[in-house]
């Protein structure tokens, strides 16, 4: 197929790829591209099919229909251990009779590589993943976070194209967790190797990727930057599993071309008020839209807000959560729905003057609500 021109072929294409297991279809029709160098983040909730299409990459899976391209050539035909692709598994799946030393050089023995070779490889990834001094332990003498490494450096030191990795980080625990992503990440920048991550975690996929592919069952239904996701969500799907977001069911009222304003009404019962929000396209007329709010993006008042301001809802305070750096607050709507509201505790005397039930006033600028229409 043409590239167009100024942008470089994909390392990885994805063409219509499809898999089903039985009457279920675990991955439907996805397209995507993955560039030389790419830090690419399957994100999406558990079962959506995540790991199924890293794993037609890698050669575990066949797909039913479409094409997996890499550096231009079809994988059809092509076994598991010929690829220039390798996988850590989320279980590590270490071999627990042998030491580090000999899970990380077990796969270049395999191939046959020379023992000198074989030694030195072994010894550069220990360094570059820094687990020296471990190399004559077991897997069971090692923490979390060490076995974490040396599954990377196992599925490293065969340097291949393109390294997948499932759900990497999900053994460890919170602060390791977070420490591991930008180790993770500074690797794979220093290494310029492709990287394709598979996570349900949107924190993670949000720091670690260059671009974010969201599945929902089976299907690739957004891929841009961790920015563009977050803030331009193409579906409700999108918006609620990518960060979080309150959402409210509307109907498209009249665009205003000019000022690229929608009126929305809100279907939030007896008092339903409108909303105008900023929309690049309206959609009909009279179609059901929903608007999505992202809680820092909230404004928030305990007196009602000055006459002529946008978007103001009337609600009470339901709960208050403290989160020690935010204050979560939960309002009821007039309707009976809840909205969320984050509050940065950037001083100590965190929502000094706001408390359950009371009536507060909220608000959000015509820019910051996402109008949905899928
Ligand atoms: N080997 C298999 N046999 C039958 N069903 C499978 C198999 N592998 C995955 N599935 C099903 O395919 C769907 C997608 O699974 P998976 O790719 O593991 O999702 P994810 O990694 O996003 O959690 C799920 O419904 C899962 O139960
Ligand atoms: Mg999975």
């Amino acid at each position: 197929m043409a590239e167009p021109p100024g942008r470089p072929a994909p390392l990885i294409r994805f063409e219509g790829v499809t898999k089903s297991f039985g009457a279920a279809r675990a991955v439907a029709g996805v397209d995507l591209d993955i560039a030389q160098g790419e830090f690419f983040c399957l994100l999406g909730p558990s079962g959506c099919g995540k790991t199924t299409l890293m794993r037609t990459l890698a050669g575990f899976e066949t797909p039913d229909s479409g094409r997996i391209l890499l550096d231009g050539a079809d994988l059809a035909g092509v076994p598991a251990h010929r690829r220039p692709v390798n996988m850590m598994f989320q279980s590590y799946a270490l071999f627990p009779h042998m030491s580090v030393e000999a899970n990380i050089a077990f796969g270049l023995r395999q191939d046959g590589v020379p023992r000198a070779e074989i030694a030195e490889r072994v010894a550069a990834i220990v360094r570059t993943v820094q687990i020296q001094g471990l190399e004559k332990r077991r897997p069971h003498q090692l923490s979390g976070g060490q076995k974490q490494r040396v599954a990377l450096a196992r599925a490293l030191v065969k340097r291949p194209l393109v390294l997948l990795l499932d759900e990497p980080l999900a053994a460890l625990d919170r602060k390791l967790r977070e420490d591991t992503r930008f180790e993770l990440k500074e690797l794979q920048a220093r290494l310029g190797l492709t990287f394709l991550m598979v996570t349900h975690d949107q924190d993670e996929a949000m720091a670690m990727a260059d671009r974010i592919g969201v599945m929902e069952k089976g299907r690739l239904v957004q891929v841009g930057a961790p920015a563009e996701v977050y803030e331009t969500p193409a579906t409700r799907g999108v918006a609620a599993f990518v960060g979080d977001s309150t959402l409210i069911e509307g109907v498209a009222g009249a665009f205003d071309g000019a000022a690229a304003r929608l009126r929305v009404r809100a279907a939030l019962g007896a008092s339903s008020p409108e909303f105008v929000v900023a929309a690049r396209e309206a959609p009909a007329e009279g179609s059901a839209v929903t608007l999505a709010l992202r809680p820092e993006k909230l404004r928030l008042w305990t007196e009602p807000p000055e006459a002529g301001t946008p978007n103001v809802l009337e609600a009470e305070v339901w709960d208050l959560g403290y989160l020690g750096d935010k204050t979560l607050v939960r309002l009821r709507l007039p309707g009976g729905g809840t909205v969320r509201v984050s509050r940065l505790n950037a001083s100590r005397r965190p929502e000094a003057g706001l408390s359950a039930h009371q009536r507060a006033w909220i608000g959000f600028d015509p820019a910051d609500a996402v109008l949905l229409t899928r």
